[in-house]
């Protein structure tokens, strides 16, 4: 295993909930896992006035609370905090980070970190430009005598196409784009990551993965939660801007991909861009037919009442912000030509479930005619990316006695029977990954452009067109209904569940 080379990790937003539940917890599951260089510190940036002592406080509890390691084994966690610091300014003027390269100009020469440092942006977006600008200014950016610069920057990356350029050209006025990582933390999933090895490294599936093989894709992100105590953020979001634009096309890139010819960061993002850019553009029919929205009102889950979107705090009056999208689209290009895609993503569904269901054609001729279920005969494999990650294949099989009678069964795989294999969460292998150089697993410039340069005339038809009907769904369910005619022809959308292999048996409520 590499070890990345001695650097400093700079955290704008520390006093933030990423920091604390996610970024500290995921560089201290490195830490135990002698996965740091020798030579490492981090400094926490941010507006609120706290000393190192109550920063070092914070984040022990963090990581107690969220690290991946067992509590057992949690026993190094007070000689890790030594390596946090804290440094409070005024992260939107430009003066105030003269005061972090001293700073970080002595801490350089106090732990002998070669000049390497790691900007890694945890703020409200809004301040992206500006800590990019003022790093700039101060010459942060510099790659000098052997030492590097990164930045990683949260999402979301814009709010629409033209502020999504917007932020890349104000970035790449200031760090090289082989300096700069963009981080989408689905790609940081093993699942996710699971879907090019068992693309790539299978004979069998790669000669049925196209158009004459495949009837159609089903991709669901489904969560049970609401939206908690991020109406503020959220109620300006909504579902396209939050899990689809960057989450599930990004998934999608995987899925449709041609096989890269080697496994390398510009190889593999080459051949991922191709499928965003090969997105069949949606017209204005498109998206009054083949897309819809809907918004979760009050209903009762297992016996309680669960508030509506328009009751959550932070969210506007009759606030028109989708909680649910689903679509269906193509990918114009040889391997997928004609082939429907579809997609959904809601809050407030009956289960937390995230997967790719590729559905492959019938048989040409129909031999079992009195097959069970016949509708469902059609070969499935399911890509379970989470909760009861794995991979399940449904084909037919011959009922034991007299006759021909056939019925679906399933062959499963589940990551869990892998006893004793640790696994890293997204966080935690990004973070690696970006200390180590390997960017494969981020998000490049064309990437997020081409996937706003699909969605974004969604986003316009939503805001000037009326008549195109927010639907409401109760909470609980599985969206609105116009969402089942996308897939009619189609025998449905899957009902998964918790449990990977009791999918349409029962659903936990
Ligand atoms: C985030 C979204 O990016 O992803 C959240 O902002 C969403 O709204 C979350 O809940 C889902 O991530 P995961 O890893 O729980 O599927």
């Amino acid at each position: 295993m590499k070890t990345p080379h001695n650097h400093i990790l700079v955290i704008f937003g520390a006093s933030g909930d990423l920091t604390k539940r996610k970024l500290i917890p995921s560089v201290y599951d490195l830490y135990h896992q002698k996965l740091l260089p020798k030579n490492f510190a981090i400094v926490g940036v941010g507006r609120t006035q706290i000393d190192n002592d109550n920063f070092r406080q914070s984040m022990s509890e963090g990581i107690h609370e969220f690290s991946n390691i067992s509590k057992k084994e949690k026993t190094d966690v007070d000689d890790f905090v030594k390596c946090l610091n804290y440094i409070s300014l005024d992260t939107s003027n430009v003066d105030d980070y003269g005061k972090l390269k001293t700073y970080l100009e002595e801490m350089d020469k106090e732990k002998q970190t070669g000049g390497n440092i790691i900007f890694y942006l945890a703020t409200p977006p809004q301040l992206y430009g500006p800590v990019c600008e003022s790093l700039g200014h101060h010459g942060l950016n510099k790659q000098e005598h052997g030492a590097w610069r990164r930045i990683i920057i949260e999402k979301p990356f814009g709010t629409n196409l033209d502020s999504a350029i917007k932020l890349n050209t104000q970035i790449q006025s200031i760090f090289d784009e082989d300096q700069i990582y963009r981080i989408d933390h689905y790609l940081g999933k093993e699942t996710v990551q699971n879907l090019l090895v068992t693309r790539f490294a299978n004979g069998i599936f790669e000669p049925l993965w196209n158009n004459r093989f495949i009837r159609h894709i089903e991709i669901t992100s489904s969560e049970s939660i609401g939206i908690g105590n991020r109406g503020g953020y959220y109620d300006k979001s909504g579902a396209l801007r939050d899990m689809l634009q960057n989450h599930l096309l990004q998934v999608v890139g995987l899925t449709a991909m041609e096989p890269p010819a080697l496994l390398d960061s510009n190889a593999i993002r080459n051949e991922t861009v191709k499928v965003l850019q090969s997105l069949r553009p949606l017209s204005e029919e498109d998206i009054v037919k083949n897309v819809v929205r809907g918004q979760y009102t009050s209903s009762m889950i297992k016996g309680e009442i669960v508030k509506g979107y328009q009751e959550e705090n932070g969210v506007r009056e009759h606030s028109r912000t989708e909680t649910y999208a689903a679509m269906q689209f193509y990918i114009d290009n040889w391997r997928w030509g004609g082939v429907p895609f579809y997609i959904r993503t809601g809050k407030r569904l009956p289960t937390r479930v995230t997967e790719i269901a590729i559905h492959f054609k019938n048989t040409p001729h129909q031999l079992f005619k009195n097959i069970q279920d016949a509708d469902h005969v059609n070969n499935q494999l399911i890509i379970r990316i989470q909760p009861d990650e794995g991979i399940l294949f449904k084909f037919g099989m011959k009922v034991p006695g007299a006759g021909f009678k056939a019925q679906n069964v399933n062959m499963d795989f589940h990551y869990s029977d892998l006893n004793n294999t640790y696994v890293p969460s997204s966080y935690e292998r990004l973070l690696l990954d970006c200390m180590l150089g390997d960017s494969t697993l981020y998000a490049r410039a064309d990437a997020v452009r081409a996937s706003w340069e699909f969605v974004n005339p969604i986003l316009d038809a939503w805001r000037n067109d009326c008549s195109i009907p927010l639907h409401g769904y109760p909470a609980g369910t599985w969206g609105p209904k116009p969402a089942d005619e996308l897939v009619v022809g189609h025998h449905g959308w899957r009902q998964p569940c918790k449990n990977l292999v009791k999918d349409g048996e029962y659903c936990e409520l």
